[in-house]
């Protein structure tokens, strides 16, 4: 990976007063650190900051923030670094600002059923602290046990269990906020209905870093469901698996999950992983992973086996259940590690599209028809049941997309695709670096007009994250 050298904007003298804000330990400046906090997962791209501030709470961030707004040094915030949109590359050089000392459970209240974190924890270790009173945080990433819950703030993060309870910005409730100026605010309060003003809290949710940085965040919980059953159907044909998909829903059903993995990407990870828990062979196209939750197993075992026989009326194979947590945890690994196995294949540049759920099958004949048309490789995998599907490719030339004209116009043609189809860009990795050209796509000026009026009310000197969603001039 090449990397792009940072611009020179930050001095000595600032490198002095950062040291003074949060501890000289938590300056860093030298190559290796420095490289390590310029690349995400996205694409191979590589962007070194000039220096990495790691604050431990929101007054460090705002002494930080009201420095870099004076001189107008770029700041990029950055959670834990498994962004797929490049979001948190420091692509301006200046100061890389870095979660991860802000990494508190605050408070479960059991109460009220909230919880009050730092940014900086993993996902997985909130959802576990959570669990051990019996609650439940559902948004789950398929990086949740590395990615921080701040990241997924910014980015609205979905995965898997979205498809029945939703995303990130359903469970935020309120978040404290350090802005560009850096003043401190609480955006809402911490209650279940809120119709006072503005929804600020909404607005920092998917705003990826570009408003503000998020210092505390409040969450709503729901009680864990007691059971869950898992099963994955292989089927000939991938559009006849994707049509599958909204019969299930059509037919009444809510699945806790209802995944879909083409063959491809199965056996690279399969590969990777060395495991053999799923059937891979000639004779299959695509698998779905179906999960359904609740806490009575009759009813659940109903709805399974009503699924699985819906299922034969798009030509299912041999349906395998998974009997106990082993297997359970087994196929989702193998699920949450698509992406890394598929990059590490040469598969590099992911797409995020999302359509209306019916439209799946139309998605998947234009994805195949681009790559055709465009000389790439793709397989599709994701979350079907949202209509969102991720989309790998690899060009064997091209592994980059950002700032690519040949591959810009291949994914142009497919985001008109989606955006015919009544969809849209992202789902849930967001905009960031290498979705911008894509924007005008699917919005109309006055769209966009009005997210940079918003990004200039918060951040007149375009200090935070800039060139990040959108470019201001
Ligand atoms: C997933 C990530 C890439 O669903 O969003 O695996
Ligand atoms: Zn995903």
């Amino acid at each position: 990976m090449e990397a792009i050298a940072a611009k020179g904007l930050v001095t000595t003298a600032h490198l002095d007063t950062f040291k003074k804000i949060v501890g000289e330990a938590n300056v860093l400046a030298d190559e290796e650190q420095l490289r390590h906090y310029g690349h995400d997962e996205t694409e191979e791209l590589l962007y070194l900051p000039e220096v990495v501030l790691k604050p431990a709470n929101a007054e460090e961030v705002s002494a930080i923030l009201r420095l870099c707004n004076e001189d107008l040094i770029p700041v990029t915030p950055r959670g834990a670094g498994t962004g797929l949109s490049g979001g948190a590359l420091p692509h301006l050089g200046g100061v890389l600002l870095s979660t991860e000392r802000m990494n508190r459970i605050l408070d479960i209240d059991e109460r009220n059923l909230q919880v009050t974190t730092e940014p900086g924890v993993i996902t997985e270790v909130l959802q576990n602290a959570v669990k051990e009173k019996g609650l439940f945080y559902p948004p789950d990433p398929s990086s949740r046990g590395s990615c921080f819950i701040g990241g997924n703030i910014a980015e609205n993060s979905g995965g898997p269990k979205a498809v029945k309870y939703g995303v990130v910005k359903d469970y935020v409730l309120n978040l404290e906020v350090v802005l560009p100026s850096g003043e401190i605010i609480w955006t809402g309060a911490n209650v279940l209905k809120n119709s006072t003003g503005y929804n600020l809290t909404q607005l920092i949710v998917g705003s990826e870093g570009t408003l503000g940085i998020v210092t505390k965040i409040v969450l709503r919980l729901i009680p864990f469901p007691k059971y869950d059953l898992l099963m994955l159907a292989p089927f000939a044909s991938l559009e006849r698996a994707s049509e599958a998909v909204s019969a299930i829903f059509r037919a009444g059903f809510v699945p806790s999950a209802l995944e879909l993995v083409e063959i491809d990407a199965l056996t690279i990870v399969s590969r990777m992983v060395d495991s053999t828990a799923v059937p891979v062979n000639d004779s299959i196209a695509a698998h779905l992973i179906i999960e359904v939750d609740g806490n009575s197993m009759d009813v659940l075992m109903a709805d399974m086996e009503a699924i699985a026989a819906l299922l034969a009326d798009f030509d299912a194979g041999e349906i395998f259940f998974a009997d106990d947590a082993q297997q359970k945890a087994e196929l989702w690994k193998l699920r949450r590690r698509v992406a890394e196995a598929a990059k590490s294949s040469g598969y590099t540049i992911e797409e995020d599209a999302v359509v209306p759920r019916a439209e799946l099958p139309a998605l998947i004949r234009g994805v195949k028809a681009l790559g055709k048309q465009h000389g790439f490789e793709a397989v599709c995998y994701g979350h079907a049941g949202d209509g969102n599907l991720h989309i790998r490719i690899n060009h064997p030339t091209i592994k980059n997309s950002h700032g690519n004209a040949e591959m810009t116009a291949a994914l142009t043609s497919l985001f008109e695709l989606v955006h015919s189809l009544g969809g849209t860009i992202s789902g849930e990795h967001g905009v960031g670096l290498i979705q911008k050209p894509y924007l005008s796509t699917v919005f109309r000026d006055a769209n966009l007009r009005l997210m940079r009026e918003i990004k200039q009310a918060f951040d007149p000197n375009n200090i935070l994250n800039a060139g990040k969603i959108f470019d201001l001039a």
